[in-house]
């Protein structure tokens, strides 16, 4: 699929202040709509909050205001909604602006499309422009293709609509099945990360809270990092040796944000299907962020919504940044992904997290069941082992899993 290119255009950033919003909330999202859009590389010249008791129907903002934003604009010009727009208000408020109008999904959406990197990425993003697009392909063509590039930009002729509607319908289809079928991949996958009963722990938090950055500190890979909001479009799987031989896949999440539209958590739920299968969750803050507070309980709130129910240790990133210091109550761990400060500390709190549930027993395996000690040697930390005239002695330290099964060999 095409890149889309908005670099350039001039951006006007619209917010609707209703019902018992406070000014922050309204500014503050808006001041996070302009990091988005920069983001997607568009130039912000102006912000404009409407205040009224409920949106109009029609318009959302009502259709003297957006005739008197319509005289800011020029042909270079973009409007981006900070809340959804139903499909027919998309199309009156382009009507009356003359210009593309675009709101927060679509925005997220393009930028999505421009940080898709794996297969299954790639197909998440298109499948949810479709789903996204579906319902607005009446008389939206025009507008859309003023965007440039991409499905659903293309703008379509009203005479064509009906096929494309089928053809996008097709077209969704197919990406389904597809997705369905490395979905069932990634679960074998998955599935015999549980045979080895390693732990998996699952970095989640808010966007550009420094997820990736701490993955790449923790386990010394290569992970591509941006300053970029939704660098992390794509599940990342790594190897993090804990300490005394002792190790668990740590895995990297799509960044959370606030106002993240309910259709796009289902088009990233391959990602978050990793948060839901670790046995441990490491939510990142941004402990510089002047927000954190509220990020934090944002990233609560999808969690509690996907069904994610592990335990959490919170790891305030970024206390480089930070002047005072800060208290956090144990198991919780204040670091600094860039500068290193405290991750040996988080090592050993995972660590410790896991060996709770660890023992070391000792078995003696006849000769006839070596298989079973090589089975035991691939799954646990092995202390010792020695041939003698009975059979193959171990010692190990096991999880509660292996401790059951083996119980017939322990000595
Ligand atoms: P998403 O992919 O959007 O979810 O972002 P992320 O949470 O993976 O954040 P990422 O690791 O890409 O970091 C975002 C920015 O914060 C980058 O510019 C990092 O260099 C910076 N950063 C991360 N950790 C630290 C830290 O401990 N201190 C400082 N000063 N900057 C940090």
């Amino acid at each position: 699929m095409p890149q889309k290119n908005t670099a350039g255009q001039n951006a006007y950033l619209v917010a609707l202040q209703h019902g018992l919003q406070s000014d922050w909330e309204v500014e503050d999202s808006l001041a996070e709509l302009a990091e988005l859009a920069s983001d997607a590389g568009l130039n912000v010249v102006e912000t404009i909050v409407q205040r009224r008791s409920e949106p109009e129907p029609g318009t959302f903002i009502g259709s003297g205001k957006a005739l008197e934003i319509a005289e800011m604009l020029d042909e270079n010009s973009i409007v981006i909604f900070d809340d959804e727009l139903t499909p027919s208000q998309q199309g009156n408020l382009s009507d009356h602006m003359d210009a593309p109008v675009i709101d927060r999904t679509q925005l997220i959406l393009d930028i999505f499309a421009q940080r898709a990197r794996s297969n299954e990425g790639k197909i998440q993003v298109e499948l949810a422009q479709l789903n996204y697009l579906l319902p607005r392909l009446t008389g939206q063509g025009q507008a859309l293709s003023r965007l440039g590039g991409g499905i659903g930009t293309r703008g379509p002729g009203e005479t064509k609509l009906e096929t494309d509607r089928r053809r996008i319908r097709k077209r969704i289809s197919d990406l389904r099945r597809e997705l369905e079928k490395i979905r069932q991949t990634r679960s074998l996958q998955r599935r015999s990360r549980e045979e080895r009963s390693v732990p998996v722990v699952a970095l989640v938090g808010y966007t550009n809270a420094g997820k990736s950055t701490l993955l790449r500190a923790l386990t010394g890979s290569d992970v591509f990092v941006a300053d970029q909001l939704f660098a992390t479009l794509d599940p990342t799987i790594r190897r993090w040796d804990l300490t005394e031989g002792r190790w668990a896949y740590l895995t990297d999440t799509v960044g959370f944000i606030r106002k993240l539209p309910h259709t796009l958590v289902a088009a990233f739920q391959a990602t978050l299907e990793e948060v839901v299968y670790a046995d441990l969750l490491l939510h990142v803050i941004d402990a510089s962020h002047p927000r954190s507070r509220e990020q934090k309980e944002a990233v609560e709130e999808v969690l509690r919504e996907i069904g994610a129910a592990q335990p959490v240790i919170a790891v305030y990133n970024k206390v480089d940044l930070v002047d005072h210091p800060l208290e956090v109550r144990e198991p919780d761990v204040a670091v600094s992904a860039v500068t290193g400060h405290n991750l040996g500390r988080l090592t050993e709190v995972v660590y410790e997290f896991f060996a709770k549930s660890y023992s070391i027993r000792e078995y003696l395996f006849p000769f006839s069941e070596l298989g079973t000690a090589s089975m035991l040697r691939a799954n646990s930390t092995v202390l010792g082992e020695e041939f003698t005239a009975e059979g193959l002695w171990m010692k190990a330290e096991v999880d509660t899993r292996l401790e059951m099964l083996l119980r017939p060999f322990e000595k």
